[in-house]
């Protein structure tokens, strides 16, 4: 395959060309595809001044995202598994699509979204639960243009809403139901629950998936076997140019409401290709399985786009990790043989506690390399899954990036560059970071901890938040001029390994997943009885970080308080979804405020960490007895 690093030599020697020539680089890499008209320049960028970021990749290339999966690898592929479907219920048969079905089907739909009347650039707003039809229905939109926007379909109406609404999205395609192990979720009634609010939304396109009994209404529902009843499997792909929109995928910050992270075409498509083969060492016919759900990044880029570009074999799985059991994930592995594992620390850190041997039992004889992604691997979560799952021998790829790199930035890769525990270790090829100081002064050398920031583009980076330039100006590059902010803490360590230590923001990463505090909070404040809360993240053996919510509420009667706790996390599950819920909530009289109002989160975070031997200095406090107070009535055992 091209653009393979095959050693670590290479790999130096090409980090050292891809810092000295990032444009020669790039174009190299990137003219393997298939370009209907080729760009006239590679870069342009600032991060600085006028309209920054200004970021544009591949100018005036001409391409079609689908074209480089699809028509590129059709003579080669046509009847290679492209998608395994492995559903929720082990007892249902799997789905596998060749790269000629998958093609078929995607090109079927793209007419039915045409016959419907969405053209180039709309957005449509996808909320599917993890079966085909979710990639389908993605390269469906890549392929004539518009724009998809995923939203994970464990998020709440509301949040839902907000999405279609920030997108103003004028189709929306769910299914019917959706399983989750043992329970099954209504996912229609969550859409027709969104749509009050949405009144730029003419139709929803609905997958028929559980057969549950749904609310139709045939002014604007349109079942999906009625939309390509009869429809054509051919289709020309809209021609699009490099800095088109591809996708958006709404994130959550430090501060407002969640944003929409913009990704273009050109430039992730060069970025997840290359990082997919690179990273995971792809070989051909090799079995590749990620365990994300396509509703994040992660699914994005190494389920669908980066496999499919390579002309790999993509495992999408429906269920969860420990239904019916614990084996689960080894029962997938050992049934397809998949060659690259690749999941999140919190389902390592979740099996671990349920013993060694539903790994054992399982013949796993056939992974080559195991990776990791979404939060910091703790060093004994990283040896189990090294000794129980890779039998000491398979190659962690602990892989750093976010939902704003749109790929992998610092990893390992596999087989390549040596692993150590909870390191991420080196950046890949093209990949600048650096870090810095509270001030922005640039650490320089080995042996230095900091802020982490890169300072050169890189192809697969955020364009814009979508329908606001300015915020995203505001959040990644005035900080530290001229560098895109990461949000997380680094250190670099004496051989010039990366250990990312976390967010250094108001985020917390929850079993990888991002969410705002300021968001948790303005949910908590929905409930009628709560005056204020304050949120922040404390550690959690299996989440990486819990939430740990300070609330204060109107005067309560014993009966009130009894009950308050649990409709508190049902209105942050109502606003948000459940994965945002507060795993600790303390109802408190007063929340620590210096004189001019603000919160001191700093001693909420200690509290919550359960150490208040080092509060600093509380007397600036307009109430210094409320600490006294919050540590007494903590969730958790606190060291004084
Ligand atoms: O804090 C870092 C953490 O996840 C954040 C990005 O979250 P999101 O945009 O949802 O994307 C997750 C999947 C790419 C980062 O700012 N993070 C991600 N990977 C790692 C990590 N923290 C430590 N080690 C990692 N390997």
């Amino acid at each position: 395959m091209t653009n393979k690093i095959t050693s670590l030599a290479d790999y130096l020697q090409k980090y050292k060309e891809s810092v000295a020539d990032p444009e020669g680089f790039w174009a190299n890499i990137a003219e393997s595809h298939y370009w209907r008209k080729k760009w006239d320049q590679v870069l342009d960028w600032r991060f600085e001044g006028k309209d920054a970021p200004h970021v544009k990749w591949f100018i005036n290339g001409k391409l079609n995202i689908t074209e480089n999966i699809f028509e590129r690898n059709m003579f080669m592929r046509k009847d290679q598994v492209a998608l395994i479907w492995e559903p929720n219920d082990p007892k249902e048969k799997e789905v596998r699509l060749t790269y000629g079905e998958l093609f078929d089907k995607v090109k079927q739909f793209a007419n039915g979204l045409l016959k419907i009347g969405v053209k180039k650039g709309d957005r449509v707003a996808i909320y599917l639960p993890m079966i085909p039809e979710l990639p389908v229905a993605m390269l469906a939109c890549a392929r004539i243009g518009a724009i998809h926007s995923i939203v994970f379909a464990g998020f709440s109406a509301s949040s839902l809403a907000d999405r279609i609404i920030d997108a103003s999205s004028n189709v929306v395609i769910t299914t019917d139901g959706a399983y989750r192990g043992a329970k099954s979720i209504p996912l229609k009634s969550v859409v027709d629950e969104a749509l009050k609010t949405c009144p730029t939304v003419k139709n929803t396109i609905v997958f028929k998936h559980t057969g549950e009994e749904i609310n139709f209404d045939a002014r604007h529902d349109i079942w999906w076997h009625d939309l390509i009843k009869g429809v054509s499997t051919e289709n020309t792909a809209e021609e699009m140019d490099a800095e088109d929109i591809l996708f958006i995928l709404y994130t959550s910050g430090s501060t407002g409401k969640p944003k929409g992270v913009v990704h273009t075409i050109g430039g992730y498509m060069v970025f997840a290709e290359y990082t997919f083969k690179n990273v995971f060492q792809y070989d051909d016919g090799d079995i590749f399985w990620c365990t994300a759900d396509i509703g994040w990044v992660t699914g994005h880029t190494y389920i669908v786009y980066g496999p499919l570009l390579t002309g790999a074999t993509s495992v999408m799985f429906e269920g969860v990790p420990t239904w019916p059991d614990a084996g689960r994930f080894w029962d997938v592995v050992d049934k397809y043989k998949v060659s690259q594992f690749y999941t999140a620390p919190t389902a390592i850190r979740a099996l671990v506690g349920h013993g060694d041997e539903w790994v054992t039992k399982h013949d796993l004889s056939s992974i080559k390399v195991l990776g990791t992604v979404g939060e910091p691997i703790n060093e004994e979560a990283w040896r189990w899954y090294h000794d129980i799952v890779g039998k000491g021998t398979r190659p962690i790829v602990d892989t750093w990036w976010q939902t704003e790199t749109g790929g992998i930035m610092i990893t390992p890769l596999a087989g390549i560059i040596p692993t150590k525990p909870s390191y991420a270790t080196l950046p890949l090829p093209g990949i600048q970071p650096i870090l810095v100081d509270q001030e922005g002064n640039e650490l320089k050398g080995n042996s230095v901890q900091g802020i982490l920031c890169i300072k050169f583009p890189w192809p697969g980076m955020i364009r814009t938040t979508y329908g606001d330039h300015k915020r995203c100006y505001e959040t990644y590059f005035s900080l530290y001029k001229g560098l895109y902010l990461t949000g997380d803490g680094a250190k670099r360590d004496e051989e010039g390994y990366y250990r990312i230590s976390g967010r250094i923001d108001d985020v917390i990463n929850v079993s990888g997943h991002r969410i705002g505090t300021a968001e948790v909070e303005d949910a908590i404040n929905q409930h009628p009885r709560v005056n204020e809360s304050a949120v922040v993240g404390y550690p959690h053996p299996i989440k990486g970080s819990g939430i740990y919510a300070y609330v204060i509420c109107d005067e309560l009667s014993d009966e009130e308080r009894d009950g308050i706790e649990d409709q508190i996390r049902e209105t942050v599950s109502k606003y948000i979804g459940p994965i945002a819920k507060p795993d600790l909530i303390q109802i408190v009289s007063g929340l620590p405020k210096t004189r001019s109002g603000k919160i001191m989160r700093r001693i909420l975070r200690k509290i919550g960490e359960g150490d208040a031997t080092n509060l600093g200095d509380t007397s600036t406090l307009l109430d210094p007895g409320i600490v006294e107070e919050i540590i007494s009535g903590a969730k958790v055992e606190v060291k004084r």
